[in-house]
C-alpha cells in the first residue's frame, strides 16, 4: 500500500445519521451510506470521513461516546460496518473513523464506575476521570463552548467532587495520568484497525493532560501520549492515516507532527477563516499573513484544508476585531452565531452566489494540502438555524425532490432531522437528481474540478509560491512538484481585475487545465492577466 495516500487524496466528511436510512426508520445508518458509495466514487473523493458511529446518548452527535467499541444501533452493526468497508475498497474509497480519546459521554461504563463510591468496579475505575475536591483548579483553561458551558468543571453529587470537561458537561475528561487510561485508549484504537480503517481522526487532541499554571492545552505530556498512539499504528498497521484535529496557530499545530513521528495530518483551522475574510474584503493579504506563519511540515506529513463541516466556522483563531468583522459579514443574524464562530453552510454564507461558491472552491482544491468537503457542500445546501446548536448544518442530505428528499421513506414526523425546505435551499429546489441531469450544476461543475485536480500531484505534493501582483484583490500562487507547475489565478472580487504577474520560472506555454484553451505564449517573465469577477482559471505551465 502507498503509506502517503493521504497526500494525493480528497476527502469527504459525512454524517452517517443524515446521509441515507436503508431501513426506513427516518434515521440515517451505514448501509445507507454504502449505498450511496457510487454516488461518492462518481463525485470524485477518495476518503470518506465518518462522525461518529458508535453507542452515545447523542448529546453531541456521537461525541459524547458510551462505549468505544461498538457501533450505535441506530446506525447498525459491526457486521454493517465491515461491509461498508468492504464495498468502499472495492471502490477504492477509503474510511477514516473518529477516536474521541479526550472525554467521553457521562453514560459511559467508566464513569457510571468511577462517580459511584458503591459500585462493584469503583476502586478500578475511580482514577479514570479528573477529580477534585475544589472547582478552583487549572483556572488558566479557557471554556470552549462558552453558550453552554459557565465552567470547565461541574459537581457530581453521587460522588461528591467535582470533574472536569473541556466540553459539555456530560462529556467528563478521561484522566490520562492513568496508565489503565492510556492502555484502554490504545485498545480502542486497535479494535478500529481491526475492523478495518484507513485512517482514524483524533478528536480534540490538545487537551489529553492537564497541569496547573498552564491553559492545558498542547502539553508536552499530551504529545508524548500521540507518539505512542503512532508508534503503534506503525508497528501494527503502517499506512493508517492519522489525522488530527487540532485547532491552534499553525506554530502550535507543526508539534503535532513531531518529527514526522506523531500525526500524519491536522487541520489548518486558521486558514479556513481567511479565505472567508479575504473574499469578504477582496483582498488576499489575511491569506498572505497566516502563510507567513506556517512552518513547513515533516516531508511525511500533510495539511488538511477544509472551508466548512460538521462544526460551527470557528473564529477562535483570529482576532477580536477579525472576529467582529467576521459575525458582520457573514452572520448577521444572532441565531447565526455559535460560541466564537458561525453556524452557517458554504451556500448560504456565500449568498448562494455561484461564482462565490466556485472561486472559494477552486482555492480550496489549490492551495496547500488535501481537501475536505463537508457532505451536501457539493450540491449548495442550506441550513436551519432555527435547530439547536450545530444541528442546523447537520440535515439530511437532499438526494431528489420526492418525499424527505429521498433520504428516508419514513414518516415525515420520525425523521432523525427535518430536511430543509425553504423555497430557496429546500430539496424541491436543491437535490442530487435535479443536479444530475443539469450539465451546468454545482455538481457537476464539483465532479469535473475534482477530477482536473487528480490529474495532477502538484496539487497535493507540490510546493506553494505565493505571488504579489500589485492588485490585492488578485490571489495568485504557483503549486509545483518534480513534474509539473501550476499557476493558480483567482479574482477575490466582484469587479473585473486586471494585473501583470511576474512569473519565477520565466515565460513559455500556459495551458488552462479548466478550458483547455493554451493562453499565452509569452517569452517573457512578465504575464498580464484579467479575471472576471470571481473568476479563477488553473494554468500549467511550460
Ligand atoms: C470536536 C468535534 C465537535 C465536538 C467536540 C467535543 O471539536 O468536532 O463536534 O462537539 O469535539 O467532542
Ligand atoms: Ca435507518
Amino acid at each position: 500500500m502507498v503509506q502517503d495516500w493521504f497526500k494525493d487524496a480528497i476527502f469527504y466528511e459525512v454524517f452517517v445519521r443524515a446521509y441515507a436510512d436503508s431501513n426506513g426508520d427516518g434515521i440515517g445508518d451505514l448501509l445507507g451510506l454504502t449505498s450511496k458509495l457510487d454516488y461518492l466514487k462518481e463525485l470524485g473523493v477518495d476518503a470518506l470521513w465518518l462522525l461518529p458511529i458508535s453507542p452515545s446518548p447523542l448529546r453531541d452527535d456521537g461525541y459524547d461516546c458510551s462505549n468505544y467499541v461498538d457501533v450505535h444501533p441506530d446506525y447498525g452493526t459491526l457486521e454493517d460496518y465491515r461491509t461498508l468497508v468492504e464495498e468502499a475498497h472495492k471502490r477504492g474509497l477509503r474510511i477514516i473513523v473518529e477516536l474521541i480519546p479526550n472525554h467521553s459521554s457521562d453514560q459511559h461504563a467508566w464513569f457510571q464506575a468511577s462517580r459511584d463510591p458503591a459500585h462493584p468496579e469503583h476502586d478500578k475505575y475511580r482514577d479514570w476521570y479528573v477529580w477534585s475536591d475544589t472547582d478552583q483548579r487549572y483556572a488558566d483553561a479557557r471554556i470552549i463552548f462558552l453558550d453552554y458551558e459557565p465552567s470547565n468543571w461541574t459537581y457530581d453529587e453521587v460522588r461528591g467532587m467535582y470533574y472536569w470537561h473541556r466540553f459539555f458537561h456530560h462529556q467528563p475528561d478521561l484522566n490520562y495520568e492513568n496508565p489503565e487510561v492510556q492502555r484502554a485508549m490504545m485498545r480502542v484504537l486497535q479494535f478500529w484497525i481491526d475492523q478495518g480503517v484507513d485512517g482514524i481522526r483524533i478528536d480534540a487532541p490538545p487537551y489529553l493532560y492537564e497541569r496547573e499554571g498552564t491553559s492545558c492545552e498542547n502539553l508536552p505530556e499530551t504529545h508524548a501520549y500521540l507518539k505512542r498512539l503512532r508508534a503503534f499504528v506503525d508497528a501494527y498497521a503502517p499506512g493508517t492515516m492519522l489525522l488530527s484535529e487540532a485547532n491552534q496557530w499553525p506554530e502550535d499545530v507543526v508539534a503535532y507532527m513531531g518529527e514526522g513521528d506523531e500525526m500524519h495530518m491536522n487541520f489548518h483551522f486558521p486558514l479556513m477563516p481567511r479565505i472567508f475574510m479575504a473574499l469578504a474584503r477582496a483582498d488576499r493579504t489575511p491569506i498572505e499573513q497566516i502563510m507567513a506563519r506556517t512552518p513547513d511540515l515533516p516531508e511525511s506529513c500533510q495539511w488538511g484544508t477544509f472551508l466548512r463541516c460538521h462544526d460551527e466556522l470557528t473564529l477562535e483563531m483570529v482576532t477580536p476585531e477579525e472576529r467582529a468583522f467576521m459575525w458582520e459579514v457573514y452572520a448577521p443574524e444572532a441565531r447565526m452565531r455559535l460560541n466564537l464562530g458561525i453556524r452557517r453552510r458554504l451556500a448560504p454564507l456565500l449568498d448562494n452566489d455561484v461564482r462565490r461558491i466556485q472561486v472559494a472552491n477552486s482555492i480550496l482544491l489549490t492551495f496547500i494540502g488535501s481537501p475536505f468537503l463537508y457532505y451536501g457542500d457539493e450540491i449548495g445546501m442550506g441550513d436551519n438555524i432555527w435547530l439547536e446548536d450545530r444541528d442546523g448544518l447537520r440535515t439530511p442530505m437532499q438526494w431528489e425532490d420526492g418525499p424527505n428528499a429521498g433520504f428516508s421513506t419514513a414518516s415525515k414526523e420520525s425523521l432523525s432531522d427535518p430536511v430543509i425546505e425553504d423555497p430557496v435551499y429546500g430539496y424541491k429546489q436543491v437535490n442530487v437528481k435535479a443536479q444530475e441531469a443539469d450539465p451546468d450544476s454545482l455538481l457537476n461543475w464539483t465532479r469535473w474540478v475534482l477530477s482536473v485536480r487528480k490529474q495532477h500531484t502538484a496539487f497535493g505534493r507540490g510546493r506553494l509560491h505565493l505571488l504579489s501582483p500589485e492588485n490585492r484583490a488578485i490571489l495568485a500562487y504557483v503549486r509545483q512538484d518534480k513534474e509539473q507547475s501550476i499557476l493558480l489565478l483567482h479574482n477575490l472580487s466582484a469587479t473585473r481585475q486586471e494585473t501583470t504577474l511576474e512569473l519565477p520560472d520565466g515565460g513559455g506555454q500556459l495551458a488552462d487545465l479548466l478550458s483547455g484553451e493554451v493562453l499565452v505564449s509569452a517569452a517573457s517573465t512578465t504575464l498580464p492577466v484579467a479575471l472576471e469577477p470571481y473568476g479563477y482559471r488553473w494554468l500549467k505551465l511550460g
